[in-house]
């Protein structure tokens, strides 16, 4: 399984998404600014990945600020808010940034080489409990999928989109290891392929079997009988369980309820923003218009017509069958099972 966020050297190692299947490149960032515009650009995507990237970005800017308190905690606290708004809708990022500036105004009496190597150990730590994390939510999601499953997905919510293992497609992953036989359905996801590049990618790389439609095809194959199940990956869910997700989720799941088929999101508690009562509170990020224009080099519409790219939507909850977590599965109402998925995580 594939991990696409290395730290060694002081130098922060991305495997370049945007390359993706076609090369595999890992680029090598050593200034935090670059980690801010890899997050930008899509080098690194998916909600938990980029806090762990945003994570260690701060190692290195730490690295580079002034050797005495004061500064380094002025010049700390505003690479962390540049850090934070690299994208908006993804909690991860602004969760993970939170974490490691609270450890530096927690330690007032550390020293800053201290506090680099404090800051280090808690990028580490959340690695490494983003992979356990996948690991947890994908057992208790296994557990709701039938021994012989067709699970259509959104997106990328796979090891790629994670520090490894996965969410949805840690859910996919866990289910092969209970040995169920599974097999995906991965809408393309257009415009940026994250489904078609990424989870396609990822899947056959494991020998999982894997089976790319359009996005257009999911009604259709709901209809026919060829979805078991859906499972997708969240960017940002409200306290009233409204997921934020790839844009076009929210066609999936009034497809899945037409059709009477589970609608399942799999997201680690880190990605549950209970400062937020509702999804009409999530901030959507618009993108350039003209990544909906041109695949690869080639021009699809006339020269000087223009495109729109909210790039994620709104899913109701009540359109949510469960949502999995480390710490269990969610169910309506979400209000209080969320809550409680929370302070579990939180040991509360
Ligand atoms: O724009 P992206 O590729 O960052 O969007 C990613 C998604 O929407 C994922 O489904 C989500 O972040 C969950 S990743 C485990």
């Amino acid at each position: 399984m594939i991990q696409p966020i290395a730290f060694r050297d002081n130098t922060l190692r991305l495997l370049d998404q945007r390359l993706l299947p076609a090369h595999e490149e890992w680029l090598e960032l050593a200034e935090p600014q670059q980690v801010i515009e890899a997050i930008r650009d899509l080098v690194v995507r998916g909600a938990p990945a980029i806090g762990v990237t945003a994570a260690y970005g701060l190692v290195l800017g730490a690295g580079q600020l002034p050797d005495s308190r004061p500064e380094f905690d002025e010049g700390f606290a505003e690479l962390c808010a540049r850090m934070a708004v690299a994208r908006p809708t993804a909690v991860n990022l602004a969760w993970a940034v939170r974490r490691m500036r609270a450890l530096v105004t927690a330690t007032p009496e550390a020293s800053v080489s201290g506090l680099r190597v404090m800051l280090l150990d808690e990028a580490r730590a959340m690695q490494v409990a983003d992979v356990e994390a996948n690991r947890a939510l994908g057992h208790h999601g296994a557990k709701l999928l039938g021994d012989e499953v067709t699970v259509l997905t959104h997106c990328n919510a796979g090891a790629l989109a994670t520090a490894g293992y996965g969410t949805a497609l840690g859910v996919v992953r866990a289910a092969v290891e209970l040995g169920k036989s599974v097999s995906v359905l991965a809408d393309e996801t257009r415009p940026y392929l994250q489904g078609a590049r990424l989870t396609a990618w990822e899947l056959h790389r494991d020998g999982i079997p894997c089976t790319v439609i359009t996005d257009n095809m999911s009604g259709h194959m709901m209809q026919t009988g060829a979805v078991d199940a859906v499972v997708v990956g969240a960017d940002r869910i409200a306290a009233n369980g409204d997921v934020a997700n790839k844009i076009g989720t929210y066609m999936v799941a009034v497809l899945a309820r037409e059709h009477g088929i589970p609608f399942y999101v799999a997201a680690p508690t880190s990605t549950i923003d209970l400062e937020l009562s509702t999804g009409d509170e999530i901030p959507i990020e618009e993108r350039d218009g003209e990544e909906v224009l041109v695949i690869g080099e080639e021009r699809m519409a006339p020269l000087g017509v223009s495109a729109a790219y909210p790039a994620f939507d709104i899913t109701p909850a009540r359109l949510v069958t469960a949502i999995i977590t480390e710490t269990g599965v969610a169910i309506a109402p979400y209000e209080e099972s969320l809550r409680v998925r929370c302070a579990a995580a939180t040991g509360g």
